[in-house]
């Protein structure tokens, strides 16, 4: 029995086709993965399904039926609810109302709107607080109340997108036995992911997305992940791990007492204090939005401190400028890569664009000079471009691959990788995380700023973790556990003793 099927499903954007033809059967009661890169077409297919796009081609039937879906009203009639990335919940209402808002005849009395948000918290084993206002909820405690919201609106089919992205690991467990909970009452789940590991643990089956097409759906137990990263990018992935212990040669990054003042919408960073050694990894991780943003800029020069010291080697650099910062020796990947790019300057001119003094003579550019430094970087960081195409045309791993060429090819002492593989596909971001243990064991210190735990406990030597702009801790990797680090994450100090332990690494 089939709770959806979509037929050859055509999505196209201008030029670009999004969804190419899919076919998608969602059977009642399994948790169904969508899986695939990013860009894949997985958002677009199931925003067609809940009425936020209208297919160019393709059919979709509920229950067997054939269906017109024009808007997420229409979707929710057919029993079809879709959690996303942004949650949609008003922060000054409760738990309650928010779930029962828009309903029709909803001007019933608070009381009575609790007590039914409860009965059914209760029976789909999803626990809400319903008196409490949005506003003041962990964000896995705001998805699930968006959960309940669909559910409550009698959803039986319920689409998830990218659900654990927002989600500490403790929270991302409590979800998946949600989803195990929904699944006995009969509730048909769409998994959107490209976190094979999660795929693996939570569904049925799984239906994998490349380019816009469904390269196939398998049985999870008739699989492997190996065979799902084959499907997700056309061949085998093996990863990139750091490998060995390197003895120290010393202190290359120091910061200590760091406080950034809190700006509107953002969080402060209070009283840093950590090192980082030649030939280190050190990994600082964090849900999104706890200060690793501001951590990377105060480190690059952008912002200013408000007090604290930073060193690099032994040279202080508190208060230093971005150029300052390139002098002394500190190489950056920065967050927003359109940012740090100019779109409409050749890959020549954004290789020198921060270093025109050793490519000018009496002030003039030296052309000449600037090809034949993009010639040898783009060979040597295998950019897929000319010196002279535009930056605008490059797919994001060639222009993360021209950021790296711009600050690696300068041998810094010290690499500030901020969210370095962020929306990359497996093979650039392989070429990524390759490049900079490379730095590694040439002995640069190494911080990486990463939300993808994978990616901290694939690299780091020792992982810091950051919450509310406050470090909860350090602890050797070795050492840590997925558990521990969560907790972190999640607000929980690491005890003393050991953050003495891994400080002396
Ligand atoms: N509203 C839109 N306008 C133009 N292009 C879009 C739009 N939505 C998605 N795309 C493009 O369609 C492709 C598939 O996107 P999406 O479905 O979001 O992928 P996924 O969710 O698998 O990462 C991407 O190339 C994306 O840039
Ligand atoms: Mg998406």
């Amino acid at each position: 029995m089939f709770a959806v099927q979509m037929q050859g499903i055509v999505k196209r954007f201008g030029g670009l086709v999004a969804n190419d033809g899919i076919d998608f059967e969602l059977k009642v009661g399994e948790i169904h993965a969508l899986l695939g890169e990013n860009g894949a077409g997985k958002t677009t297919l199931m925003r067609i399904l809940y009425g936020l796009y209208t297919p160019d081609e393709g059919e979709i039937l509920i229950g067997g039926k054939p269906v017109r879906i024009h808007s997420p009203r229409d979707a929710i009639r057919a029993g079809i609810g879709m959690v996303t990335q942004h949650f949609t919940l008003v922060p000054t209402l409760t738990v309650a109302e928010n779930i029962t808002l828009g309903e029709s005849g909803s001007l019933l009395d608070l009381q009575q709107i609790e007590t039914k948000v409860e009965a059914l918290s209760g029976r789909l084993g999803i626990p809400v607080k319903a008196g409490t206002p949005v506003g003041q909820l962990s964000v896995g405690e705001q998805q699930r109340v968006e959960i309940l919201k669909a559910l409550a609106r009698h959803a039986r089919v319920l689409i998830l997108d990218e659900p654990t992205a927002v989600l500490v690991p403790q929270e991302v467990q409590a979800l998946f036995e949600v989803l195990d909970r929904l699944r006995r009452e009969g509730i048909s789940v769409v998994f959107i992911s490209h976190k094979l590991h999660e795929v693996m643990t939570v569904c049925d089956r799984v239906t994998v997305l490349r380019d816009g097409r469904a390269v196939g759906t398998v049985e999870k137990s008739q699989t492997t992940p190996s065979e799902l990263a084959r499907l997700m990018v056309g061949r085998e992935t093996f990863g990139v791990h750091r490998q060995g212990e390197r003895p120290s040669t010393g202190v290359l990054l120091r910061v200590e007492g760091l406080n950034v003042k809190s700006r509107k919408g953002a969080v402060g960073l209070h009283h840093l204090s950590f090192e980082v050694q030649a030939g280190e990894v050190l990994g600082v991780a964090g849900v999104s939005g706890n200060g690793q943003a501001e951590l990377g800029e105060v480190l690059s020069g952008m912002l200013q401190p408000e007090s604290g010291r930073i060193w690099v080697g032994t040279q202080e650099v508190t208060g230093a400028s971005p150029a300052e910062l390139t002098r002394a020796g500190v190489g950056r990947i920065p967050e927003d890569r359109h940012a740090s790019l100019v779109g409409e300057l050749s890959v020549a001119d954004n290789l020198v664009l921060d270093q025109l003094e050793h490519f000018s003579r009496h002030g003039v550019l030296d052309r000449n000079a600037v090809r034949r430094n993009a010639e040898r970087l783009i060979a040597e960081y295998q950019i897929k471009a000319l010196p002279e195409t535009p930056i605008r045309t490059l797919s994001g791993g060639n222009m993360q691959k021209v950021l790296l060429a711009r600050s690696l090819s300068r041998n810094p002492l010290v690499v500030i990788a901020s969210q370095p593989t962020r929306g990359l596909d497996v093979g650039a971001t392989d070429y990524v995380r390759g490049r900079l243990l490379e730095q590694r064991a040439r002995g640069a210190a190494v911080l990486l700023i990463s939300e993808d735990l994978d990616e901290i406990f694939a690299l780091a030597d020792r992982i810091a973790v950051l919450f509310e702009g406050k470090l909860m801790g350090i602890l050797n990797t070795r050492e840590a556990t997925v558990e521990q680090i969560g907790l972190m994450m999640a607000g929980t100090p690491l005890k003393r003793s050991s953050v003495k332990e891994a400080d002396r690494g």
